[in-house]
């Protein structure tokens, strides 16, 4: 089979896709398939064209290429892709679209609202703790935690790509105290529940991407009712989504107040798909190798 790898693009994101297309590639390729990467540009279309490939694994993530552009253009042109299709990632990469479609359904998420860059240099938006993010970046991209002592993400002058002062509106969350858990949902079944312990400050795009910053704890150790709630929710909000192949729901959990304190944040249409990301240490835990999970996600996108 002839895949077509597509990575890198120019989001805030780029390189952690060029990490994760490095992975699928050279798991295609240990699969016996005939691999072409393409690292996107704006002459993507015109590549794919003369690729002609039997499937393009979209290994982009962040804007754009997990936010439905990507699927569009794909759509037009005929060809398979792997994960979610163009409805679906319009909406999962917007926090405020995925609350909007989720939260009618029972689904707990934070509560919050959008406010102007410019508001926040004049006050607080909400009551402290709260969280600031872009509306559709991934990664921690921008984010900030306001703490009722200062900052954690110094949001001026942070050095990744993308900083949250570039951005004209922000979401404005509570933030929810407590534990940073996972599911991954793969072939219609959550795979499990990991906690992620940063050793210092909190779970952003260096403690993501940093071996050695965080503990991966699978499975949790979380009280069984407490798992068995992320895995209902990750399943459910995967299925009204209309998520295909694999994606991840991301939580924080308060262990003060029981299942009231456990909060879904957003669900990863394109979860990474690196050396230190989530969704294959599950499938790995539960004995599924990384070209083995590459090529689920193939399979769904083909069927
Ligand atoms: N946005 C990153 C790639 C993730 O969800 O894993
Ligand atoms: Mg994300």
């Amino acid at each position: 089979m002839h895949v077509v790898v597509l990575m890198g693009g120019w989001s805030a994101e780029r390189e952690v896709s060029l990490m994760s297309g490095k992975g699928i590639v050279a798991a295609l390729e240990s699969l016996g398939h005939r691999v072409t990467a393409i690292d996107m540009d704006r002459d993507v279309a015109a590549k794919l064209a003369a690729a002609k490939p039997d499937v393009v694994f979209n290994a982009l993530h962040g804007t754009p290429g997990e936010d439905g552009s990507v699927q569009g253009m794909l759509e037009l042109m005929g060809l398979k892709y792997t994960h979610s299709g163009l409805v679906t990632s319009v909406i999962a990469i917007d926090k405020v679209l995925t609350k909007n479609a989720l939260v009618p359904h029972g689904i707990p998420m934070p509560g919050g609202r959008i406010v102007k860059s410019a508001e926040v240099f004049e006050g607080d938006p909400l009551k402290r703790p709260y969280v600031l993010k872009p509306v559709n970046e991934g990664s921690s991209v921008g984010v900030a935690i306001v703490t009722d002592d200062g900052n954690y993400g110094n949001p001026i002058g942070r050095d990744v790509a993308g900083p949250w002062q570039d951005f004209e509106e922000l979401l404005a969350e509570p933030y929810v105290r407590g534990r940073e858990l996972t599911t991954a949902i793969l072939g219609g079944k959550a795979l499990g529940v990991t906690e992620l312990k940063p050793k210092s400050g909190w779970y952003d795009y260096d403690a993501k991407y940093t071996d050695g910053m965080t503990e991966h704890v699978f499975p949790a150790q979380i009280p069984d009712h407490i798992a068995e709630a992320c895995k209902r929710i990750a399943l459910e909000a995967h299925r009204l989504l209309g998520c295909r192949g694999a994606s991840r729901s991301d939580f924080r959990w308060d262990d003060e107040r029981g299942e009231d304190g456990l909060f879904l944040l957003e669900v990863n249409t394109q979860p990474g798909m690196t050396p230190l990301s989530l969704v294959p240490e599950q499938a790995k835990h539960l004995g599924i190798s990384y070209p083995e999970l590459v090529q689920m996600i193939v399979d769904e996108a083909l069927a």
